[in-house]
């Protein structure tokens, strides 16, 4: 009898523990792919400037262990902002119970599981955008350019003639190139040219600033007269995305000049580039504005002490402006330095001694510059002061430094990229009341 019922007793514990099990077993459909679609795949995607998808089941399981050893290192996802400073709406890093997940699941030799309906609503990846959808519209350059191997900067504009139907509510806002890293940055201005009697088509597509005839840039001149939106890319940089009533409009008419700074290259390469554009039905009645910190913007002179780096040296920079105007609400802020930055951090400090946390960068990369969306619109009142600091390594330790032997690296305003920058841009608009409750997800 005894016997028996312990027999039973094993027998339940057994079924017990199976069920246990069952309950506990990490399957590729019930758990990982909802974190490589929105964590992995927005890069990881034919065309989306990953070197290899993140797709389906056996795009993973092929590369377990690689997964495994990146997501382990924290180089992947490429996310760079403190999190416990600010977290940022468009955080992309995985939680420490997300990469327990995958690694618990990739330890289990990555059981595939059933399909379940999530699957069939997974977020449409294109080709030439890290996007969740296609751009309603794609403003490219005429032609690629040939970047030519002899090792020297250049700067050239390229202009992008639009005319439109209608007038468009912009929900989001992208640069894409098929070669990131001949570029080193970009900037681009949407103007307005309503007039019809200025002709938007049959100027020069592109002036190179470096060479002879940088003079032809004054063909651009006519469509300088209204700008509706300044934007730009640096490296690691994805989409600007406007939430609700955010953003601004497009005009019908106009033109889009992309200012492009080539880095040095070796050989000879083509690069062609472009702006994608999504449109939203909800009327943007609040439209946003860039401004610019530090290094190319506001307070340039101010940046403390002098901006040299001097080589084998490691310097902290620190720049303090007073907002004087009136109350705003930041939506995005995006920090930038070149190469031997090591550390970034701003916050404000209003005038009743409050401290907002803005950005921190404990170890900057080159590679990864992201653009920081707030969880909801941070109010900057008047007469707040911004902080802005960074700290660069010019010594022979620091890997990403450009030269070797060290040597002296300025910020002479020029942005070249052997000169260094401290700058924080962000996305802003006039405060209203409440804006801190409305959350930009
Ligand atoms: C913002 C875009 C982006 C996201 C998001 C992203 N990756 Fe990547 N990934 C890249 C790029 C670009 C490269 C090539 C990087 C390079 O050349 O160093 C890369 C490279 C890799 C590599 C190869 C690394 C090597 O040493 O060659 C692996 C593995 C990888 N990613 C896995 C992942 C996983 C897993 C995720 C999600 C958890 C992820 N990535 C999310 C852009 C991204």
């Amino acid at each position: 009898m005894i016997f028996k019922m312990k027999n039973r007793l094993y027998i339940l514990l057994f079924l017990l523990k199976g069920a246990v099990l069952q309950a506990q077993q990490i399957t590729y459909y019930n758990d990982i792919s909802p974190i490589v679609q929105s964590k992995c795949a927005p890069c990881h995607h034919p065309g989306g400037g990953a070197p290899f998808s993140l797709l389906t089941f056996e795009d993973i399981a092929k590369r377990a262990s690689f997964i495994k050893e990146v997501i382990q290192s924290g180089y992947m996802p490429p996310w760079k902002a403190d999190n416990k400073y600010v977290h940022f709406a468009n955080d992309r890093s995985l939680s420490p119970k997300e990469i327990n997940l995958l690694v618990k699941w990739i330890a289990d030799k990555t059981p595939e599981g059933k399909k379940n309906t999530t699957e069939k609503n997974l977020p449409e990846f294109t080709s030439g955008t890290k996007y969740s959808r296609k751009p309603d519209m794609v403003l490219k350059m005429a032609d690629s350019f040939l970047v030519q191997g002899d090792n020297t900067e250049r700067f050239v504009i390229f202009k992008i003639p639009f005319a439109l139907k209608e007038t468009e509510n912009i929900e989001a806002i992208e640069f894409y190139s098929n070669n990131n890293k001949l570029i080193h940055h970009a900037n681009y201005a949407v103007h307005e040219v309503a007039d019809t009697s200025i002709d938007i088509y049959n100027t020069d597509a592109v002036v190179n600033l470096s060479a002879a005839d940088r003079t032809k840039v004054d063909q651009y001149r006519p469509y300088k007269k209204i700008m509706t939106y300044y934007g730009g890319w640096i490296p690691g940089t994805t989409y600007e995305y406007y939430p609700k009533e955010f953003g601004w409009v497009m005009p019908r008419r106009g033109v889009i000049l992309l200012t492009v700074h080539f880095g040095p290259s070796a050989v000879d390469e083509k690069s062609i580039s472009y702006v994608n554009l999504f449109f939203k039905k909800i009327p943007v009645t609040r439209p946003v504005k860039v401004i610019s910190f530090g290094s190319g913007g506001i307070g340039e002179k101010q940046i403390d002490p002098i901006f040299y780096i001097k080589a084998n040296d490691k310097k902290t920079f620190t720049l303090e402006v007073t907002n004087p105007g009136t109350d705003l609400s930041v939506m995005y802020v995006w920090p930038h330095m070149h190469y031997i930055g090591k550390e970034f951090k701003a916050y404000i400090v209003t005038a009743v001694g409050d401290t907002i946390k803005m950005v921190h960068i404990p170890e900057w990369d080159f590679r990864w510059q992201e653009i920081y969306r707030m969880k909801n619109l941070v109010k900057v009142p008047k007469g707040s002061i911004m902080h802005i600091e960074g700290t660069y390594d010019n010594t022979a330790q620091n890997p990403a430094n450009p030269n070797s032997p060290p040597r002296t690296i300025f910020s002479e305003g020029s942005m070249r990229s052997t000169d260094e920058m401290m700058t924080l841009l962000m996305v802003y608009l006039p405060y209203e009341e409440g804006d801190e409750k409305i959350k930009m997800e």
